[in-house]
Parts: structure tokens; sequence; C-alpha cells
């Protein structure tokens, strides 16, 4: 069996999960973010108000998102002051990493709008066998989400996390025996200026608007059209 794939900055680590299972630290790392209202409150469906919710939600989750990650980043570990007498030695009980957030790159089969162009400089990608011309790549399509616990905010989790995790799907693709280019799709709302920054940051393009529907939706306190703006990146 394949070991999971754990992707590491030298302040995170981003542990790839495929499924998720009852009484499981997973599970609880997951509720931690899950269950939080404020982390939530760009999804549809809001927070999950218990581990079974969130239990269910992971496993709808992960039917689809073949490439969902739970972001720790690293915390201090404090020895704790022993009470079994003044030479015991301190033990270390504090966790060295705690669940901040959650990012995935989900598989599509086609992009929700008609993708960017593709920059000249990938329209055609070396073959690996000697003598054979170029072919232009397959494409593959991803869209990517992410979220993160209110005070892990401002501390640039959110912009490292992504610009690693894209650079494990580009070297991926790289590695594959027939050229692929991975599209990434992202859905950002206008007022989420974080998200906006991350994703400008990290070279991805405004492609147009998604209309969903006439009805409103209530997201992130407010009443909102249900249409969101979409930005495209090849990698
Ligand atoms: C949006 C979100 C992911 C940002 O994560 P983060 O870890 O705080 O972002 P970073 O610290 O990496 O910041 C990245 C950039 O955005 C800027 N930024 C972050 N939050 C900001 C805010 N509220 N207002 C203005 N700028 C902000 C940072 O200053 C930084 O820009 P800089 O490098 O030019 O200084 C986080 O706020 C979040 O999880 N929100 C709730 C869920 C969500 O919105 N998910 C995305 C849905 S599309």
């Amino acid at each position: 069996m394949d070991s999971p794939i754990v992707i590491t900055t030298p302040r995170l680590r981003l542990s790839h999960i495929t499924g998720v299972k009852s009484g499981s630290v997973d599970l609880s790392d997951l509720h931690r973010v899950w269950g939080n209202e404020i982390a939530t409150k760009w999804n549809i469906h809001g927070s999950c108000k218990t581990l079974s919710e969130t239990e269910e939600r992971m496993s709808t989750i992960l039917k689809k998102a073949q490439d969902y990650f739970v972001v720790y980043r690293r915390v201090a570990v404090h020895p704790v002051e022993s009470t079994e007498g003044e030479d015991a030695a301190p033990s270390t009980s504090n966790p060295t990493w705690e669940a901040i957030g959650m990012i995935n790159l989900v598989l599509t089969e086609k992009p929700d709008l008609d993708p960017l162009p593709m920059p000249a400089s990938k329209t055609k990608q070396d073959s690996k066998a000697v003598g054979e011309p170029a072919k232009p790549p397959v494409v593959q399509t991803r869209s990517m989400g992410y979220m993160y616990l209110p005070e892990a905010w401002g501390q640039g989790y959110g912009m490292e996390a992504a610009a690693v995790v894209l650079a494990h799907f580009r070297q991926a693709a790289s590695r594959t025996e027939s050229p692929i280019l991975v599209y990434v799709e992202a859905a950002v709302d206008p007022s989420n200026i974080g998200s906006l920054r991350i994703i400008e940051k990290l070279g991805f393009e405004r492609v147009g608007l998604k209309f969903i529907s006439d009805e409103e939706v209530f997201l992130a306190g407010a009443w909102r059209k249900n249409e969101y703006p979409i930005y495209g990146l090849y990698l």
C-alpha cells in the first residue's frame, strides 16, 4: 500500500486524507476546522455542529475530492513541569503540530468555465522518448479550495500552503510518462480580500463569472448573488 502523502514546509505539515474513521485523530482534527463557524463562513453548508456531522460531511467530500489535505502548523513544545519528584525528567506531552485548516485540489471532469488560453510556453512539451516529436499536453483540471481557523489568519499560512500544494502537483505532473498540464480553477468572492490576494500572488487570472441561479444565497453573513468569479492558472 502506498504511504500517505505528507507535504512539509518549515512551519507547516499537509497530510493527505483519503478517509476518516469514527473516533480517529484525523476526524477530531477535521472537526476542529469544520466545526468553526468563521472558518466555514464561505461554505454553502456552513459549519458542522457535531463530530458525526463532520464525519458525514467528510465522507461526502472524500468521494469526489481525491486530493484533500489537512494543514497543521508547528507549535512550540514546552516542557511540562514534573510533579514526580525533583529528579524526574520533564515530560513533553504538548503536541508539536496542531490542525489549522484544509486545502484541496479536486480533480474535475471539465472546468466550470471555458479555460484560459494555454500559454505558448506550455502548448508543446518535450516527449521523454528520444526521437519522438513534442506533442500537446493532456490537460487535467482541478478545483482549489481552502479554509483556516481565524486564529491562524494573517500569518502567511494560507499563501504558504497553497504555494507548496501547487508546486507538489506541478512536480507530480512533470514526472508522468506522457505530458500532463494541470489547469487549476478557484472561485473567490470579490469581498474575500485575503483569498483574492493569495490567488493573485500565485499568478491566477480572472476567467469570468459563473452564474448558478437567480436565487440569492446566504454566505459569510450576507445575502449574495448566486454567482461567483472564477480564476484560473496553468501549473
Ligand atoms: C482567506 C484565507 C484563506 C486567508 O488565509 P491567511 O492564512 O490569513 O492568508 P495569508 O496570511 O497567507 O495572507 C495572504 C495575503 O493576503 C493578505 N490578507 C489576508 N487576509 C486579509 C484580509 N482579511 N484583508 C486584507 N488582506 C488580507 C495578507 O496580507 C497577504 O498579503 P501580502 O503577502 O501582500 O501581505 C483565510 O482568511 C480563511 O481561511 N478565510 C475563511 C475561509 C475562506 O475564505 N476560504 C477561501 C474561500 S475562496
